[in-house]
């Protein structure tokens, strides 16, 4: 049996996820955490070091810094140093870091729809934000570039960049990365790339590439975000960390965070250690296992004619539209078959609906089920 394949009973553990719907007959499929255990490693490595019994104040160690560096190394094929690393307990810290960063005329430019807290991030300090709507192009959520060209204002200092994106799961290509690039380096613009999907692509002939490790200019003007949550399931434990090679950046970020939780906790650090070091397998196999799932989604939705996604390349989240189906509001809809879905109109699109389908197929054949009994009685 599939590791993956385990039920486990997330209810009362403090689960965000299934704790919305206590006592209902509803299934979650909303907020971006999966069913499944962390890697052994980890949870050995957590046991391990619960047992010890004391929990005092903590340092953090070169061999964690090593386990991350080797990490992105092995996996993204890109050298950082160990100076550019800041840690936080959470990748929305450091998109909200970086707005701070600017100055207080100077405002925000983002691709819609949207993760919700990059929108709250510019709400929390209080920038203008230029919304660029993402567009469909050869079948996947790309960027305009003209239209974002033009969208680029004086005043505008900050791109905030989803890659892989959320909602959409583009993974953006090198050519489309370096067009970022030319864009934000002709507009003197800087660069918050939020990469806490960058170790789930799904699509074997998609590439995740830190838009930081493509040349130097890219290197100087990007903060990059990237956590071990996501990927190995370890949201609750709160691990993150900026990567920001450019010394004066990092140093008015870090000055942003001092004092303010600008180091993560124990746990956090055993379980970091053992993700990036120990935990290869259980990525490779999660992955697969995820391109599975990924293929009952788009066989539903290529089934159900009113439905469209768009290629998902990346993360376990479709981002389906279901604007066909000519109801109000798709997360009621669904709702009331027994489905909780992500609200699209969190996203910045209320004709659409976000499912997460990191879970256990047999759980997703029942959200896939409910979700045809809701079209079939329309
Ligand atoms: C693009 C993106 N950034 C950030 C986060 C959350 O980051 P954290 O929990 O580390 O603050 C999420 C979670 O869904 C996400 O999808």
């Amino acid at each position: 049996m599939s590791f993956f394949n385990e039920e486990i009973d997330r209810r009362d553990t403090h689960c965000e996820k299934w704790d919305k719907y206590k006592g209902e007959d509803v299934i979650p499929a909303w907020v971006a955490d999966m069913d499944f255990k962390a890697p052994l490693p980890v949870i050995e490595a957590l046991g391990k070091r619960v047992e010890h019994g004391i929990f005092g104040y903590t340092a953090m160690d070169d061999e964690t810094y090593e386990a991350v560096i080797n990490f992105i190394k092995r996996h993204h094929n890109w050298e950082i140093q160990k100076e550019w690393i800041v840690w936080m307990n959470g990748v929305i810290p450091g998109i909200n870091l970086a707005c701070k960063t600017l100055k207080d005329n100077e405002e925000v430019i983002t691709n819609t729809p949207i993760y919700p807290n990059f929108v709250r991030a510019t709400k929390n300090t209080n920038k203008n934000l230029t919304q660029v709507p993402m567009r469909e192009i050869n079948g996947r959520w790309s960027i305009d570039f003209d239209e974002f060209e033009n969208k680029i204002t004086p005043t505008c200092k900050l791109f905030l960049l989803c890659n892989p994106y959320n909602p959409g799961g583009t993974v953006f290509t090198k050519e489309e990365l370096l067009k970022i690039g030319k864009i934000c380096k002709k507009h003197d613009v800087l660069i918050c790339s939020d990469e806490i999907h960058a170790d789930l692509v799904i699509n074997p002939n998609a590439k995740h590439i830190p838009i930081a490790s493509l040349n130097d200019d890219l290197k100087n003007r990007t903060f990059t975000l990237m956590a071990p949550s996501k990927t190995f399931n370890i949201a609750g434990l709160q691990s993150s960390f900026a990567i920001i090679p450019n010394r004066r950046l990092r140093t008015d970020f870090r000055k942003k965070l001092r004092g303010m939780g600008d180091d993560i906790n124990l746990l956090a650090i055993t379980a970091t250690k053992a993700a990036y070091k120990d935990s290869d397998t259980w990525l490779k196999e999660l992955k697969l296992y995820l391109a599975q799932n990924l293929r009952l989604v788009e066989d539903f939705v290529k089934k159900n004619k009113k439905l469209k996604m768009l290629t998902c390349d990346a993360t376990y989240l479709a981002w389906i539209d279901c604007s066909n189906l000519k109801v109000q509001d798709p997360y009621e809809f669904f709702l009331k078959y027994g489905i909780g879905l992500s609200e699209g109109g969190r996203f910045g699109d209320n004709d659409f609906t976000r499912l997460n389908f990191a879970t256990t197929k047999k759980n997703l054949k029942e959200i896939l089920k409910r979700m045809q009994k809701a079209i079939d009685s329309l």
